[in-house]
């Protein structure tokens, strides 16, 4: 396979990470574009990268880059995409990849038209338990999939600056960890939900703080979601049919789940390694972009970007940016 030449854009903590995850993977990355040269010569310099842009701009414009890992923060994920594209790079974009359907679409539509590949970094689209979880209701071995019941609460210290609760930085939990739970229910729901209701209780900001959201699909399937950003929630995903239940603790980057029948009894199931989260959307999106693999995790994305822009609808919550 081709060695493709990947660039860091918004190189903040999780590209850190995700850069720390490369290299784990005896792997380089080419470059990184930071909006200041210094902080980019630093982070290259960190995690062997061989160069460092000042400019997003002036990165995107280099020829031999083939993979962007755009890692800014969720409000410019859409500028940075059609910027992406527009310079003829393939895309691996961190969650919320985009902050509504209205901003996805036009993504999807330049993508197609340039044969260019968008992905979303959402790790449960990629972590191989998943894929045996999949295969396990697909058997049958739960029965008819009725419930989809999520929980996740995050403790932040509260910062009206930061991106967890600036309005200006898409702030708020549906977009920063609603969007974990809602890929866990979309994904196991056999179907895109045609009805959802919902409340909301909000911060400061006017971002999000907590929420409860009940989604049922035409196949009479129901999720519910539960959300906050000022309490801790295990971060616990549960899959139940009329035959047994799966649940999924710490489900963004799992490793581990475990089935557990009407009697009580139960069964452990593993895949993959919760270390190497990252390790798989790189593997991933390189064999995506050198035509070594063909499944597309795109429309479920697209369908977890619909469910969240209609209920910020119901909400009554704008970015001032939209
Ligand atoms: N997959 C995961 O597990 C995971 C975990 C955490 C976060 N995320 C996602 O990753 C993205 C970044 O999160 P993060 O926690 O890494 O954020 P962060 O530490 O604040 O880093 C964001 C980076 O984006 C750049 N940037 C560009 N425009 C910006 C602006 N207007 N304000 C602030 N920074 C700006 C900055 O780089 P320069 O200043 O150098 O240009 C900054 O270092 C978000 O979409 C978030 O939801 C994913």
């Amino acid at each position: 396979m081709k060695k493709l030449n990947w660039a860091i854009l918004g190189p903040g903590r999780i590209a850190s990470e995700f850069a720390d995850a490369v290299h784990a993977a005896g792997k380089t990355i080419y470059a990184v574009g930071s909006r200041r040269l210094e902080h980019a010569n630093d982070f290259a310099g960190k995690h062997h990268i061989e160069k460092a842009y000042g400019n997003y701009d002036e990165m995107l414009r280099d020829p031999a880059i083939d993979i962007v890992y755009l890692s800014t923060p969720h409000s410019n994920h859409y500028e940075y995409l059609m910027k992406c594209l527009e310079n003829g790079k393939n895309v691996i974009c961190e969650k919320a990849i985009t902050v509504s359907t209205e901003q996805l679409r036009p993504v999807i539509q330049l993508a197609k038209e340039k044969h260019l590949f968008v992905v979303e970094a959402m790790t449960i689209f990629h972590m191989p338990l998943y894929q045996k979880l999949q295969e396990i209701v697909a058997s049958g071995k739960i029965g008819k999939l009725k419930m989809v019941n999520v929980t996740f609460g995050s403790l932040k210290p509260y910062d009206p600056k930061s991106r967890f609760f600036n309005m200006d930085l898409a702030g708020g939990a549906l977009l920063d960890i609603g969007t974990y739970a809602l890929s866990f229910a979309r994904f196991f729901l056999s179907s895109q939900p045609n009805q959802i209701v919902t409340t909301v209780k909000k911060f400061e900001t006017g971002a999000d703080e907590s929420s409860g959201i009940v989604l049922k699909n035409p196949d009479d399937q129901m999720g519910v979601i539960t959300l906050t950003m000022r309490a801790k929630l295990p971060k616990r995903g549960i899959v139940t049919g009329d035959k047994a239940f799966i649940t999924v603790d710490n489900f963004p980057r799992a490793e581990n789940a475990t089935l557990t029948y009407p009697d009580g009894s139960t069964e452990e199931i593993s895949a993959g390694d919760t270390d190497r989260a990252m390790a798989y959307e790189y593997v991933y999106m390189n064999q995506v972009v050198a035509g070594a693999r063909q499944e597309n995790t795109l429309p479920l994305t697209s369908d977890v970007v619909d469910i969240m822009t209609r209920v910020r609808h119901q909400w009554g919550i704008n970015y001032p940016f939209e």
